[in-house]
């Protein structure tokens, strides 16, 4: 045991008290000595790469082609997404993709390249793949986006997979080999992506690990990785974006290196990145356009966002550690007194009945359903945790019913795993089988009877408190990988994805006509299809408050644009001006929600004197006023997968000093967030896109590309709207009403609506707006020519 397995123990001691620490200490071993039997040991290995071309054969979408020792099927499919698989690797199955793979393109095809390479020719991208194995994908025009070097594989000589030589042999995609492959891009080039990672958006040079992990209890900038990663990256370069998912779970680092320009001297160093998986297929994907067409190809792919309900738009106060019942009344009377709007009031783990999941602690909470319904009445809804650990406890009823469905993990002698969590000794359902999602997600109509109308997916990596070793379940712990079979090396990354299909299926059933509230701590490329996620144990600190704005824009570009920060950090108490801050970031991001650890002090706005409470409301009131905006943007995500919050290279994806900035975004398109993210700051720089921006607070008008300094007093962030920006808010009266601000002069504007049409699923309808200066007024349109339906509010006309 070195010094920081003590640590963990005495963290581990802390969570759960002796008796469980003293289990954890078993269940750690247990886990070891699953590993060590079941795991195949490093043995011998041999080197493989693919080895020269023989041949190809077309194929719809472009072809096989053989190399000696390997193949690379290359398809392009309607819509111009590439896919890459060696060694037979096909893109099903996945649980990244949405549904079926899209078609083919019909009209890509294979042809022989010079020196014995191949190509596949399509409308929108050029696949050139070398005599060797190298693979690139270049633009129509010829620029390269990205260049794959051959892979390297590394087959066991005593296992399957023996044998070299073609794909004889080998299970198909490759199977347990681990394999390397380096590519190159651009020396302008960019990383984003990953998903949520401390220390972007940017990536730097450095070491990702893809490994879902609970960094246990308040993480900085530099702990990686975190509870939600994804072989997923955007790749921004002057010649183009482009994406890349490998579509692999198994566990993998990810080393990036920036490249250098050699400013004209034609001695650029390209950028690169290596990526070394422990085993499973070698295939992915790469997607190239702009950075919005891009996400809409993602999205295609892997699934459009769902929606969250108008009311999870709104504010949301959480905490571990409410008294009962009558502390969470207070709290809502406390918002309610204040004239403070809240939409809902999550409840943590110690609303369980001793921690355990689809319980109620009726001490504290003798009348949930009662609680519910009051605060309903009042505009507030209830969302509840949900761990997916059941504690080991026969008699319990969930334990029972899920021994009875048979629907735990077990390890390979057959027996269930046991882990430790809040509620002690445990058990881990295994939600890679479809018949153990539906029970599970049956569980959730006992949530519904308590009133409540969200979910809040939480230790979901899985963690199992260990005092050494991994904090998960045993690499060796079988899963049912619907159906085909496998263990947690290759499950790990997609259980709380899986978990998250189970929620979400169950609710759609238990409650059709409402589309479901449920956001998860971890997951993988795909779970926008099922809900959004929250940045988890956030350090408190200004480091952390910059964490959390990475973690969002990071995952926005990986597909998942519903998300947010504990406002306020996880892990200890804020200054005034730190929550503040945290706060005033919040509300501009889709998941604005304070939350914090037991030991770390309240988040309600009137706990950090006046001052503080009145900048907050001014906040809050925003939110609000805001929301149909949000609205929209939430639509749009769905419709476009345009993330609601979007770098400020997003329209401008080649000018680089935009590319460089990270403490400011876009909301959609009409506003620019400049959050304070230091103590102290009552200005700061802003750097601007091109055209003209207003700053909302005072109508200043700004001219960009360039930079520009703005005030950021104590009582508000600098926000900035785009000339001819028209976007929907909530007037005086609680309609909607058209923002519009002032085209620059001989310029026009435009913006969308989508109006909200209810918390089902009802088909949403985009109405589209043009602005333009006509004799010295500013004039508001319908793009149909249809009345425009709303009062209209012309701002920066102030400005000049
Ligand atoms: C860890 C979560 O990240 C945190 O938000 C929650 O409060 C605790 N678990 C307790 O449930």
């Amino acid at each position: 045991m070195d010094g920081r397995d003590l640590v963990r123990s005495v963290r581990v001691v802390r969570a759960v008290g002796p008796v469980q620490g003293l289990r954890s200490v078993r269940a750690a071993w247990r886990a070891r000595r699953a590993d060590a039997r079941a795991l195949p040991r490093r043995g011998a290995e041999r080197a493989r790469v693919p080895g020269p071309a023989r041949g190809a054969e077309p194929q719809p979408g472009g072809g096989v082609i053989h190399f000696a020792r390997s193949s690379l099927r290359v398809r392009v499919a309607s819509g111009g997404a590439v896919f890459c698989g060696w060694d037979g690797a096909a893109p099903e199955p996945s649980y990244a993709l949405a549904g079926a793979c899209p078609e083919p393109d019909a009209r890509a095809v294979l042809e022989p390249d010079t020196e014995g390479g191949w190509r596949v020719v399509s409308e929108r991208v050029l696949v050139v793949v070398s005599r060797h194995g190298a693979v690139e994908v270049r633009t129509p025009g010829g620029a390269v986006l990205r260049r794959e070097l051959p892979p390297r594989w590394w087959d066991r000589t005593d296992g399957p997979g023996a044998e070299a030589g073609g794909d004889a042999g080998r299970p198909e995609g490759g199977g347990g080999s681990r394999w390397v492959q380096r590519s190159e891009v651009a020396a302008d080039a960019r990383f984003f992506g990953l998903g949520g990672r401390a220390h972007g958006p940017r990536l730097r040079d450095g070491a990702y690990r893809l490994w879902n992990t609970d960094p246990g209890g308040a993480f900085v900038p530099g702990d990686d990785p975190l509870s939600l990663t994804m072989p997923v990256q955007l790749v921004v370069a002057d010649a183009g974006t482009h994406l890349v998912f490998h579509d692999n779970s198994w566990d993998g680092r990810v080393l990036l290196r920036e490249g250098t320009e050699g400013a004209g001297s034609g001695h650029d160093r390209p950028g690169a990145c290596e990526l070394r998986m422990d085993g499973g297929p070698l295939r992915y994907w790469v997607l190239a356009g702009t950075p919005a067409r891009v996400l809409q190809v993602w999205t295609a792919l892997t699934g459009a966002p769902a929606l969250p309900p108008q009311w999870a738009l709104g504010h949301q106060h959480a905490r571990w550690g409410f008294g009962g019942q009558e502390e969470v009344r207070r709290v809502v009377s406390g918002y309610q007194e204040r004239g403070l709007p809240l939409s809902a009031v999550h409840l943590d783990i110690d609303h369980y009945d001793r921690h355990r999941v689809f319980t109620v602690d009726r001490e504290r909470y003798p009348d949930l359903p009662g609680l519910a319904r009051e605060l309903r009445a009042e505009g507030v809804r209830l969302v509840s945790i949900v761990d997916p650990a059941v504690q080991a406890a026969p008699g319990d009823p969930v334990y029972e019913g899920g021994a009875a469905a048979d629907a735990f993990v077990r390890d390979d002698r057959g027996r269930e795993v046991r882990g430790v969590v809040w509620a002690g000794e445990s058990v881990y359902p295994d939600f890679t089988e479809a018949r153990v999602r539906k029970w599970w997600g049956g569980l959730y109509g006992e949530r519904l009877a308590q009133g409540f109308s969200g979910f809040w997916h939480d230790m979901n990596e899985p963690v199992s408190f260990a005092p050494f070793g991994a904090q998960t379940l045993p690499r060796s712990a079988r899963h049912a990988l619907e159906g085909r079979g496998g263990d947690h090396r290759e499950a790990h990354n997609v259980y709380g994805l899986a978990m998250a299909r189970a929620g979400f299926e169950g609710l759609c059933e238990l409650r059709p006509g409402e589309r479901p509230f449920l956001f998860s701590r971890s997951g993988w490329a795909g779970m926008q299809r099922y809900g959004g996620t929250w940045s988890g144990d956030v350090a408190t600190g200004w480091p952390g408050l910059r964490a959390s704005l990475s973690l969002v824009l990071g995952l926005g570009l990986c597909g998942v644009p519903y998300g947010g920060p504990d406002v306020g950090g996880f892990s200890a108490v804020p200054s005034g001006e730190l929550y503040l801050r945290w706060f005033q970031l919040g509300a501009y991001l889709p998941l604005f929600r304070t939350h914090s650890a037991l030991w770390a002090g309240r988040r309600e706005p009137w706990e950090f004197g006046a001052e503080v409470l009145e900048h907050a409301r001014a906040a809050l009131r925003e939110r609000q006023r805001l929301l149909p905006y949000f609205g929209t943007l939430g639509q749009l995500a769905r419709l476009t997968g345009a993330p609601y919050v979007r770098p400020v290279w997003w329209s401008a994806p080649r000018d680089r000093a935009l590319r460089d900035c990270e403490d400011a975004f876009l909301l959609g398109d009409a506003l620019l967030v400049a959050p304070a993210l230091a103590a102290g700051v009552t200005r700061r720089p802003v750097r601007l896109p091109r055209g003209r921006w207003y700053d909302t607070a005072t109508g200043r008008a700004y001219d960009g590309p360039g930079q520009v300094w703005v005030e950021a007093p104590l009582s508000r962030i600098p926000v900035l709207a785009r000339a001819g920006a028209v976007l929907p808010v909530a007037g005086e009266d609680g309609g909607t009403e058209l923002e519009v601000w002032a085209p620059a002069a001989g310029r026009g504007g435009s913006g969308l609506v989508v109006p909200d049409a209810g918390d089902g699923w009802q088909r949403p309808t985009v109405e589209r707006f043009t602005t333009r200066w006509a004799d010295g007024r500013v004039v508001v349109e319908r793009r149909d020519g249809s009345a425009l339906g709303y009062p209209v509010r012309v701002r920066g006309l102030e400005g000049g």
